[in-house]
């Protein structure tokens, strides 16, 4: 293929940008320059730059970035509530798009992202990096393959440690006007993995939840157990602890969905955990598959085997999708034909999912998705 160079701004240059950006450099074989980045944290911009080894117009405003000379996609890294504004702002100017997940923090913007997108011909990919695990692939194949007969029901859960829950309650993710809500933000990728699996959407959604760890009276805990059990995440924004700092979200909650082909999941989501699990557990009619994503485990089973089937994929906390998908992105860059993996229509879909269960806690009501899915002509 040809390996030419493609050039990109860079808005958001935190945590994740730098990542991402620097495996881009490494999976292009540095054949991506960046020509411009956008932080409003000048030191965070230079760091990124240094990890970079990039020399790339440190920009005083988004436009700035997006409008120099020459940049053909724009990565959009920056906190939630400023991708709506950033995506579209690229799409005005042109510009093919990658942006971290979730889309946006509300259902009319992610719909407005994806009706901005359908005007273009442009590409755009979504940062689900979860679908480019192995592990996720290979329980996608064996779904699709019929092996397991038919799947009946899904128990899930994304259920994180102190350190990673303690970095959310101090960091700007506690707050729902700049993430939206945890199963938003951060659970987004396990829902549309979900999505994924049962070929559909939820139909109707319950959901209970609330904040009752990361609350004044657990304040004790930072001395019990020592401060670094809860903010071991680097972040110079930080606050100090994630009891007594100020937020709005919840810290554990769990949901019940019915499918419109009738799959049944249920789904917890909650934020320190001595023992830290993201499982998923498929009940199918001729077999049984668990999904372990942490130790990067599959194991399946089908009615009559001998044996339960184990593998063991190996990889990084994202089940080894970092090691795919900025590769993938690269040759969706430079292949005209391809397309990305997760384009608008996943972020839409999964954060509609998430902001119902959302709804369904916050009111303690049953949600009914089907006159929201009408409206998206779904
Ligand atoms: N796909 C994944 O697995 C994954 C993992 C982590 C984060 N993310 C996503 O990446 C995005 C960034 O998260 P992060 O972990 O890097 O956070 P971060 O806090 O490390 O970095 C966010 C950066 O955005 C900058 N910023 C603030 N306001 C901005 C604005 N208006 N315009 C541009 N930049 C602005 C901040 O100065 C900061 O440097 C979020 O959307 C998050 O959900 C995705």
């Amino acid at each position: 293929m040809n390996q030419r160079e493609v050039n990109i701004a860079v808005l958001g240059a935190g945590g994740r940008s730098q990542c991402i950006v620097a495996n881009l450099l490494r999976d292009s074989n540095n054949k991506v320059k960046i020509l411009s980045v956008f932080d409003p944290d000048k030191e965070v911009m230079a760091a990124a730059q240094e990890r970079w080894q990039s020399e790339a117009k440190a920009c005083d405003t988004y436009q700035e970035a997006i409008d120099v000379p020459g940049v053909e996609w724009v990565i959009v890294a920056s906190p939630n509530a400023f991708h709506k504004e950033h995506i579209l702002a690229a799409f005005a100017a042109g510009k093919h798009v990658f942006s971290e997940k979730p889309l946006a923090t509300s259902i009319e913007d992610c719909e407005a992202i994806y009706e901005a997108h359908q005007k273009t011909n442009l590409k755009f990919a979504t940062g689900f990096v979860l679908r480019y695990a192995p592990l996720y692939r290979k329980a996608k194949e064996l779904l699709t393959s019929g092996k397991l007969g038919k799947l009946l029901s899904i128990d899930a859960n994304e259920n994180i440690a102190p350190d990673h829950g303690g970095y959310i309650m101090r960091n700007w993710r506690r707050y729902t006007k700049l993430a939206g809500p945890h199963i938003l933000e951060k659970c987004c990728h396990d829902l549309d993995l979900l999505n994924w699996f049962c070929e559909s959407v939820p139909t109707k959604i319950a959901s209970f939840g609330g904040r009752d760890f990361f609350i004044p009276e657990n304040e004790y805990m930072n001395e019990k157990y020592g401060e670094k059990t809860f903010a071991t995440w680097h972040d110079p924004h930080a606050e100090k602890s994630p009891f007594t700092s100020e937020k709005d979200l919840m810290d554990n909650q769990v949901a019940i969905m019915q499918y419109r082909n009738g799959i049944r999941v249920m789904f917890q989501a909650t934020m320190s955990n001595a023992i830290p699990e993201r499982r998923m557990y498929f009940s199918c009619t001729e077999g049984t598959m668990v999904l372990d994503l942490y130790p990067s485990t599959l194991k399946y089973r089908c009615l009559g085997d001998e044996g339960v089937v184990f593998i063991d994929f190996g990889g990084d906390g994202h089940g080894g999708g970092d090691s795919y998908i900025m590769k993938e992105l690269y040759e969706t860059m430079i292949d005209e034909k391809a397309q990305p993996k997760c384009s608008g229509n996943e972020g839409l879909e999964s954060a509609v999912v998430a902001l119902c269960i959302d709804k369904a806690a916050q009111t303690t009501s049953l949600v009914d998705l089907e006159p929201i899915w009408k409206s998206l002509n779904r």
